[in-house]
């Protein structure tokens, strides 16, 4: 079904237990099937969404329906954060943390206004290359398609073991034109 009134809001620390529902519901099914206590993803939010982070909602009404956030961090501090090595000089970065719609809403461009909305902000911060955690195997994640097929990032590093998991990067100048 056709959602027309989607509204996009910016993240307010109000909205940290609806949106750890939704977290949860979102990465509850394919291809992650993980299992959150709610109280946790409260406190992982309250964590990771700062002063500094772009961090946006999409809106159903008054319903949270969808996230994304990320922020600035310096290379040597993404890379303990993530326990990859990513072969790329110490600078800062736009770490693309999350993103994640509600089943019911996928498929009609609102993961790609939503990763617009927070690539102005990237850009609004001066920051040049993103990075983003995903996953190749043993089926590709929605996201690891779309940047690599269609948005032109390519993976930097891979999770050791078969892990699945890897790291995409890819310059932020031109990538506007890319997010329709
Ligand atoms: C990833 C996710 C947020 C995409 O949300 P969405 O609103 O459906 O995505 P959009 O409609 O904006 O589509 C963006 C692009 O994704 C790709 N895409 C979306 N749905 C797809 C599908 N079912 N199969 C293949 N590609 C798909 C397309 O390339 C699309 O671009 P296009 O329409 O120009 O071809 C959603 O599938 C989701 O929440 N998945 C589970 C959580 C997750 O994997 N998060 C990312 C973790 S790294």
């Amino acid at each position: 079904m056709e959602k027309e009134n989607i509204s996009y809001v910016r993240y307010l620390p109000k909205n940290a237990n609806e949106l750890a529902g939704v977290y949860s519901e979102v990465f509850a099914g394919p291809p992650w099937y993980e299992k959150f206590d709610r109280s946790q993803v409260v406190l992982d939010i309250q964590k990771e969404i700062g002063f500094e982070t772009s961090a946006w909602l999409a809106m159903d009404e008054k319903r949270v329906v969808g996230f994304t956030w990320g922020y600035s961090k310096r290379i040597p501090d993404l890379e303990k954060k993530l326990g990859v090595s990513l072969n790329i000089s110490d600078r800062e970065v736009a770490y693309q943390s999350e993103l994640g719609l509600l089943p019911d809403y996928r498929g009609q461009k609102i993961a790609n206004n939503l990763v617009r909305l927070r690539l102005d902000d990237f850009l609004e911060q001066n920051l040049e290359y993103g990075i983003v955690r995903t996953k190749e195997l043993p089926e590709p994640s929605v996201t690891f398609s779309w940047y690599t097929n269609k948005l032109g990032y390519e993976i930097i590093a891979r999770y050791p073991k078969n892990d699945g998991r890897v790291i995409l990067g890819r310059s932020l100048i031109g990538l506007r034109k890319l997010l329709v």
